[in-house]
């Protein structure tokens, strides 16, 4: 569907520039076939995160005669040779769709606006950042692209760089994976959440905690690939596919308590897997947890809707409703910017 044969013209050198931003899984992905194309084992749902948390790729390519894929990588303007076999086997992995790329050498040139490899998901933006350059070459080369047809692809690209890129392509909220429930859902391209919410999910706070800036112990594909011999895997993906159900009806009817209680069961239904799989890990760090049982206790008192999930690492997104932004934000700084590196401020919209 996304291959096609073609002589192409385009000018011999330029660049590109796109910009995405991160995304948080409010299901989470975590287990895919063994098979590297990138299917994953349950479906998930995220929000693409607003303002302070996005890649900016500057794709440069030149023409070339050879036919071999050449790449370079900076990252903040510093060359990142050990970045290069990762995307040297994206390029490859996508090249049977994009067969144009063999004929470019490429530098790409990106910057992050958070940590690498800290449990925001860079990975995710920067892949979906590089694929949509990768689309603007497609266009440029003449192709006749449908805007539709443009971002389907570049999400069917980005998967194949890391699953949750291809969630990032689309602002809001975005399913990836197949669901009985949710219209249009499918394992090879992420689609926007096809139905209507109720206004309370439409904008809300997500702030995050850098809890811990250090590269990550468990790298994600790794944890991937360990819940194939998981002992409670089959449980596992039972369990997601039941709690999306549940949010569907949750996001129509717009109550936050359930939506919250459910995000945070999932977020440590992630780490569950992630400390019981074979090896096992822990990625939350002492700060994590106090933070989380701080967030347990502020709710008590106050009765506010604040919750939490997690990545697969230390750090910690708190998710509440805008009006209440100020009380909340005041009390984050007040209590828990104590065990955290840093504080990002950002948000999740479902326009
Ligand atoms: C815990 O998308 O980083 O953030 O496909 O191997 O690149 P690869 O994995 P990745 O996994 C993300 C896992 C997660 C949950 C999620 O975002 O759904």
């Amino acid at each position: 569907m996304f291959f096609y044969k073609k002589k192409y013209s385009i000018e011999p050198n330029g660049i590109i520039t796109r910009k995405s931003y991160s995304n948080i899984a409010l299901i989470k992905y975590w287990g895919k076939h063994n098979n590297k194309i990138q299917i994953p084992l349950n479906s998930s749902i995220s929000y693409t995160l607003g303002s302070k948390v996005y890649t900016e790729t500057r794709l440069i390519y030149h023409i070339r005669k050879k036919k071999n894929i050449s790449i370079r990588v900076f990252l903040s303007g510093k060359e990142k040779k050990s970045f290069v076999p990762k995307i040297l086997e994206f390029f490859h992995r996508i090249s049977f769709y994009c067969s144009y790329l063999k004929h470019f050498n490429f530098i790409i040139e990106t910057y992050n606006s958070f940590p690498h490899s800290s449990g925001i998901a860079s990975s995710a933006s920067s892949m979906s950042a590089l694929s949509l350059c990768i689309m603007e070459i497609e266009k440029k080369l003449g192709y006749s692209l449908k805007k539709d047809f443009f971002f389907r692809k570049a999400s069917f690209l980005a998967r194949l760089g890391s699953g949750s890129a291809c969630r990032s392509i689309y602002p809001g909220l975005v399913v990836w994976g197949y669901h009985q429930s949710i219209k249009g859902s499918n394992n090879l391209y992420a689609i926007r959440y096809p139905y209507k919410i109720h206004p309370i999910f439409t904008k809300i706070v997500d702030t995050i905690l850098i809890i811990d800036e250090n590269p990550k112990k468990i790298l994600s594909s790794k944890g991937h690939q360990l819940m194939n011999k998981h002992p409670y895997a089959k449980e596992r993906f039972k369990y997601a596919n039941k709690n999306m159900d549940r949010l569907i009806s949750i996001l129509k009817i717009g109550d936050f308590q359930e939506f919250g209680e459910l995000i945070e069961h999932e977020a440590l239904n992630l780490h569950a897997m992630i400390m019981t799989s074979i090896p096992y890990f822990l990625c939350m760090k002492p700060n994590t947890i106090h933070v989380i049982h701080n967030v347990w206790d502020f709710r008590i008192q106050s009765k506010k809707n604040i919750y939490f999930t997690l990545d697969a690492g230390a750090n910690i997104h708190l998710l509440y409703p805008i009006k209440e932004k100020k009380s909340i934000l005041k009390w984050i700084y007040s209590d828990l910017f104590f065990y955290s590196k840093k504080i990002i401020e950002s948000y999740c919209f479902n326009n």
